[in-house]
């Protein structure tokens, strides 16, 4: 980082001289840093200008999950789904963020019981009762990103998979209350984790939350296998997902070697995943998207 002068414009874009805004704040940081600990980079923290068009597109990325959340039922196809999440963005004239990216072929991941996460849409995939089905929507308005996804049960769910939905929801708002500024990333990951082992759950390891806003993904990767005290310093400004993976069973996973994509658990038990976007405040935290 480069020692700007005290009566310097700060670089956070604020306009405000750099010793009445982020002075002290990098100075906290820095002092963090030589004790070793991992702390946000400079475009990580996100000016207020930035926070207010992210949370447009937020507010974007909401709607088109409540839309999905008043007509989703037995007997829709999750092809029908794609067509909401696509028709309902682009009438708030975005993009949903996961069309054609990396290849992605459809507007949204939709994933079935023992598909953990990037479930892909298809008009041969029927929506059955006692399914439970995650819907993870991403928007880009203007450039800005937001993700968010949500658990649905559809019809008569058998009670420990709706006992999987539930709990994996508290566990992702019990690890929400960890984040508070010069915490760590672990406070909340070893929260989450612990209380999935509490109920009897595992949670997945190799895929995690992230950094979001200007990009879809951007640092850090976030672990909710993680441990108090480790991982990145949490600063005012940043944003990031908080999304467990939770499952029924073991904790291992594997891709499928068709799509590329989709995601499953080993042993073909059920997993449930929600997925909030967080900006870190001076005094907390502030949900931006849910
Ligand atoms: N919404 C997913 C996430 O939480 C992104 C999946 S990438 C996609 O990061 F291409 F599959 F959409
Ligand atoms: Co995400």
């Amino acid at each position: 980082m480069n020692k700007l002068g005290r009566n310097d414009a700060c670089w956070c874009g604020s306009g405000i001289k750099y010793k009445k805004c982020h002075s002290a704040f990098d100075d906290r940081l820095y002092a963090m840093a030589k004790n070793g600990a991992k702390v946000p980079g400079r475009k990580l923290i996100k000016t207020p200008a930035q926070i207010e068009a992210i949370k447009e597109s937020a507010k974007v990325n909401i709607a088109v999950l409540d839309y999905v959340a008043d007509h989703i039922e037995a007997g829709v196809s999750t092809e029908e789904i794609d067509r909401w999440v696509y028709e309902q963005t682009v009438k708030y004239h975005a993009i949903p963020a996961p069309l054609n990216y990396e290849g992605f072929p459809k507007s949204v991941c939709t994933s079935i019981n023992d598909v953990v996460c990037h479930g892909i849409p298809s008009p041969d995939e029927i929506l059955q009762d006692g399914d439970i089905i995650n819907v993870d929507c991403s928007t880009i308005l203007n450039g800005y990103f937001s993700d968010s996804s949500r658990m649905f049960c559809i019809g008569n769910v058998p009670e420990e998979k709706k006992r999987l939905v539930e709990k994996t929801k508290e566990a992702v708002y019990l690890g929400l209350e960890q984040v508070k500024p010069w915490g760590f990333l672990g406070d909340m990951g070893q929260t989450i984790h612990d209380f999935a082992r509490e109920n009897g759950y595992s949670v997945v390891q190799q895929i995690g939350g992230h950094g979001i806003g200007l990009e879809f993904h951007e640092d850090p990767w976030v672990s909710f296998v993680s441990e108090r005290g480790h991982e990145m310093v949490m600063a005012p400004g940043m944003i990031f997902t908080i999304e467990p993976m939770i499952n029924m069973g073991t904790d291992e996973i594997f891709q499928d070697s068709d799509n590329g994509w989709t995601i499953y658990t080993e042993d073909g038990m059920p997993s449930a995943q929600w997925e909030i976007q967080v900006l870190v405040t001076e005094t907390g935290h502030e949900i931006i998207c849910y």
